[in-house]
């Protein structure tokens, strides 16, 4: 029992969580786009803290330092994008959003998350 409490206290003390890179690609046909995907998604499920027009309290925690309102923010992000929400063929990543925050995407969602960010970094 200490012993478990003893990991957790480190676990708690080693930083954020990163999740693992989810070895997506982008599809070949109907491939997800900023306009067709990204944004919407972005706007529904992360805008709400990781907003530039979120300030102080309002961004509930979020890094300043990260934000996803443009494209090219989200282009500056997708290897974490990728590590903290998103599903793949290697990983399933849930950290982000927050686990009490609502709306949470569906697995389904998080699926194509990982195909847009695989389109960005390629386009
Ligand atoms: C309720 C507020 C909230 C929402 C909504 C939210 N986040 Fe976060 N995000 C945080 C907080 C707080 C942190 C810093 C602590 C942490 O990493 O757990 C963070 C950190 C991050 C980081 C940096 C982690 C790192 O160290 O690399 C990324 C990337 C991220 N979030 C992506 C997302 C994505 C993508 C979404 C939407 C699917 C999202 N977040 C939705 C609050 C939020």
């Amino acid at each position: 029992m200490k012993a478990a409490l003893a990991l957790l206290l480190i676990a708690a003390c080693t930083g954020d969580p990163v999740g693992e890179d989810t070895g997506s690609t982008c599809p070949p046909s109907d491939p997800p786009t900023y306009a067709s995907f990204g944004q919407p998604f972005m706007q529904t499920y992360c805008l709400a803290c990781h907003s530039q027009s979120k300030l102080g309290d309002d961004r509930n925690g979020a890094p300043v330092t990260i934000d996803f309102d443009t494209r090219s923010l989200i282009r500056e992000n997708t290897s974490r994008i990728d590590k903290q929400a998103a599903f793949g063929p290697t990983s399933k990543n849930r950290l982000m959003p927050d686990d009490d925050h609502q709306p949470q995407p569906s697995d389904a969602e998080r699926v194509r998350l990982g195909e847009y960010i695989a389109c960005e970094i390629g386009r």
